[in-house]
């Protein structure tokens, strides 16, 4: 018999490597302002984003109670970190997955879910009230109508969703000892801010919530805008969110998100997504108001690869966002 193999780098499986993620000093990003910064790096999950943790929490939970199983057909309305998220938890659990997107979908997203052997279903037009998000649920209620044995995770209302995120508070907390005083979190569901939130909460921590929202998001409020960058924002109000856990909101657009993540890349080596700049934007706007020696976590979402064809692509920029009044 071969003798069992057991080494804190040996996992049992890939979904076994999702979270635990580090948390990276970031001592040269602001070296000019009297404060400890640290990124928490969630591009470090396999398939590359903090949705691997919220896509694991529902398709387990789901498979635990019964609700889901295996040959199963998962069906969701997402064109970005979520639906890879699913595509690597269906995968590993012989589930079926449809993904609803629309055509703001990215090129690269679509090959990473085709790659993963899920179905992508494209909605070509708006609906007439509630545009592409509208149109993408409706399709998904006529696709779960159709489809024998289908769950739909459903991540803007799912408690699992928010449930996900205490573990990554957890995480964050138990590496500062609980001494943090500030988390910068990019919001979109809202599942991240309050699964840490209800963490801060149980724990008694001193840790201070700021949200990141996109201008022309809605989720705090204001009219819906156009945006070009995916991860966070949304385009209806979170059914999660507690407006009375966020100490303050900060909204960021589509041109900040490029410049955090220049920063970031130049000064720290780190090739993140756009959900990632903006909280560097958020924070390095915040930064003048906190008082010296104040301790901040910045959640870095998701990696840079997926914004090659954007954030990355000068050209790209050069004509969406440079020339763009702000
Ligand atoms: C990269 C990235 N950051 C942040 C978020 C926001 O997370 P949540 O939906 O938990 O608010 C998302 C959501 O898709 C994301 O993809």
């Amino acid at each position: 018999m071969k003798p069992s193999l057991q080494h804190p780098l040996i996992k049992n499986n890939i979904l076994s490597t999702v979270g635990h993620t580090p948390l990276i000093s970031l001592s040269r990003l602001f070296p000019e302002v009297e404060v400890d910064l640290f990124g928490k790096f969630e591009s470090l999950n396999p398939a590359g984003s903090i949705k691997d943790r919220t896509a694991l929490q529902l398709i387990s939970h789901a498979m635990e109670t019964g609700e889901l199983q295996q040959g199963d057909t998962v069906i969701e309305s997402s064109s970005g970190n979520m639906a890879i998220g699913l595509a690597q938890a269906c995968i590993f659990n012989h589930l079926k997955l449809i993904v609803v997107v629309d055509p703001n979908i990215n090129l690269s997203t679509v090959k990473i879910l085709k790659a993963y052997g899920a179905r992508i279903e494209q909605v070509s037009e708006p609906a007439e009230e509630g545009g592409y998000l509208e149109a993408r649920l409706q399709r998904v209620h006529a696709l779960l109508e159709e489809t024998e044995n289908s769950f739909w995770p459903n991540q803007y209302k799912n408690p699992q969703n928010p449930i996900a995120h205490y573990q990554t508070m957890h995480e964050i907390s138990m590496a500062l000892h609980g001494q943090l005083d500030y988390l910068f979190v990019a919001t979109s569901t809202c599942g991240t801010l309050m699964g840490c939130a209800e963490y801060i909460k149980e724990h008694a921590l001193p840790t201070k919530l700021v949200a990141v929202d996109a201008v022309g998001s809605v989720i705090f409020g204001g009219e819906p805008k156009k945006r070009l960058l995916q991860g966070h924002g949304a385009g209806k109000p979170s059914q999660f969110l507690d407006k009375s856990v966020v100490h303050d909101v900060i909204k960021v657009d589509d041109k900040e998100c490029v410049e955090g993540c220049r920063e970031l890349l130049n000064r720290e080596a780190m090739f993140c997504g756009g959900s990632s700049g903006g909280v560097v934007s958020a924070c390095k706007k915040y930064l003048p108001s906190l008082p010296k020696g104040s301790r901040c976590a910045l959640l870095l979402g998701d990696r840079g690869e997926r914004y090659l064809d954007t954030i990355y692509n000068p050209e790209w920029v050069a004509k969406h966002i440079t020339c763009q009044p702000s």
